[in-house]
């Protein structure tokens, strides 16, 4: 068998990192050597601990957990409760709750005692806005180099979400976007105009119907069930700095048009099956003092700039193999099955 792959995986959990983090648990492809939490979809709060019960509902206990910023760099937090539900997990509740796993050091300083203690080259997945891996590089400078790549789920050349033109983890925290951009580190970034087309169909989400897993469950739960919110809930989410309002005229609506694009998943494939990707490498900058275009990622795709290619920052994405990747989930998710 091939050697597998180390990484680290910075995560905002939210409903899709957890369907990233089921996958990455699953594949036989990747040594998991830490999970960092990071503010984002929600507050840490809930990402932090949502990841640990998660781990735990994995089977992987053991993972070690370092909880990280519980704010962007230099702005308040913002936040997408209105996809994610106010706890992150559309209301979901564990039936087993843990903090065994959580580490003493910050996850800046974990992730760099992690890099410090590995010979091989690590890949960072980030799932989230990307402070903590920017305090790692402005910390500890020279390990940059023992970085294999980040893997990022963020960028968009013409789409958004929140917003048109940006996407929510660059949004949250652009400052940090740009540092891990301009650090000499392999940067790969799984923009959403790709991943729109990374989905579960409906066919498929009845063959997960048929899975005996308390995994299957949760994802079915979390992933695949509608946006169900009290009206406490709606009141909580809209008060709680959130990037946009809801009400139950929006709710209905947004369950109705919604597409399963498995976005935080699509970028762990990648990392576990880069095979079903291509990319390619152009110049991005981000827009740090925009009024209405803040977070808005510049990829030069027709090389407007006349960038060398050693200047050429961001590997972008550019296609995914939508049924691999619908297989590559099923199979994952389905390897939890019991008995
Ligand atoms: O809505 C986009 C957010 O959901 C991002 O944080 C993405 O990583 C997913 O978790
Ligand atoms: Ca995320």
């Amino acid at each position: 068998m091939n050697k597998k792959i180390p990484v680290i995986i910075d995560c905002d959990t939210g409903i899709d990192d957890a369907g990233a983090l089921m996958m990455a648990c699953a594949s036989e492809r990747l040594e998991i050597l830490a999970v960092t939490t990071v503010s984002g979809n929600v507050g840490l709060e809930h990402t932090h601990p949502n990841t640990m019960n998660l781990l735990n509902l994995l089977g992987r206990p053991e993972i070690p957990v370092a909880k990280g910023a519980d704010r962007p760099l230099v702005r308040p937090p913002m936040k997408a409760s209105a996809v994610h539900g106010f706890n992150g997990l559309r209301g979901y509740q564990f039936a087993q709750t843990t903090t065994a796993a959580q580490v003493a050091l910050p996850a800046a300083a974990y992730m760099a005692k992690v890099l410090e203690e590995q010979d091989e080259k690590v890949t960072i997945v980030a799932l989230g806005p990307l402070t903590n891996v920017a305090i790692l590089l402005l910390s500890r400078p020279d390990l940059a180099p023992k970085i294999d790549k980040i893997v990022f789920m963020g960028v968009s050349y013409q789409d958004g979400n929140p917003t048109p033109i940006t996407t929510f983890n660059v949004l949250v925290d652009p400052e940090a976007f740009r540092i891990c951009t301009t650090r000499g580190v392999d940067f790969y970034a799984c923009p959403l105009d790709t991943l729109r087309s990374a989905c579960v169909g409906a066919s498929e989400v009845e063959k997960i119907r048929t899975f005996k897993s308390p995994v299957a469950d949760f994802i079915l739960k979390t992933s695949f069930a509608p946006r169900q919110f009290t009206d406490e809930e709606i009141a909580q989410i809209n008060k709680s700095g959130n990037e946009e309002y809801i009400n139950r005229e929006r709710l209905e609506l947004l369950n109705k048009s919604e597409k399963n694009a498995l976005l935080d998943q699509a970028t762990m494939a990648f990392v576990i099956a880069p095979e079903l990707f291509t990319f390619k490498k152009y110049y991005c900058e981000v827009e740090c003092a925009g009024t209405i275009t803040t977070g808005y990622t510049f990829v030069d795709k027709r090389n407007n700039f006349q960038k060398s290619e050693e200047e050429k920052n961001l590997y972008f994405i550019e296609t995914v193999d939508e049924q691999g990747f619908a297989k590559l989930f099923l199979d994952l998710l389905g390897s939890y099955e019991e008995g």
